[in-house]
């Protein structure tokens, strides 16, 4: 039986730093591959719901070519467990709350962002919120390093 098309969602905790650059690095490396995913991005909190990313977030992107000002944070939601094939969370205190959250059976696979890169698995992604806009250059490279990881693990 062939490999439902996969469905990423990246979380983090407010939706405006992490996984929508998670989310953007995907699309991008996608698009570059000629692949076509449904991906997207959710936070555990509510508290940035229905607003744009962080302008720092939307500043980084910009700087390799790609505009996330139209993306929107949003919560995540019971049916994303059965809606995504892969949820990818951006740290530990995001897996746990999203291991409380899922379902007995939830069809999408749950694990740490960085568990996609080479020697980084078990790691939390460090958020950039606290930091000054360099850190979302680290974040940048990070999320681009679990993207390509992403692809690599694709059956082709
Ligand atoms: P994110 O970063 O989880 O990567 O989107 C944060 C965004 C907002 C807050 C903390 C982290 N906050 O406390 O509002």
């Amino acid at each position: 039986m062939p490999m439902a098309e996969p469905a990423v969602l990246f979380v983090c905790l407010g939706n405006i730093c992490r996984s929508p650059l998670a989310e953007a690095a995907l699309r991008h490396e996608a698009a570059k591959a000629g692949l076509t995913l449904t991906v997207d991005s959710a936070g555990t909190a509510d508290y940035h719901v229905g607003e744009p990313p962080d302008p720092r977030a939307i500043r980084t992107a910009a700087r390799f070519g790609i505009d996330i000002a139209n993306y929107r944070g949003r919560q995540v939601e019971a049916a994303d467990f059965t809606r995504f094939t892969h949820i990818y969370a951006a740290d530990h205190a995001n897996l746990r709350n999203l291991q409380r959250l899922a379902p007995h059976s939830p069809g999408a696979e749950l694990a740490l962002l960085l568990d996609l890169v080479a020697g980084r698995a078990g790691e939390g992604l460090t958020d950039p919120w606290y930091g000054n806009e360099d850190g979302f250059l680290d974040t940048w490279a990070d999320v681009t390093a679990a993207a390509r990881g992403f692809l690599a693990k694709l059956p082709r």
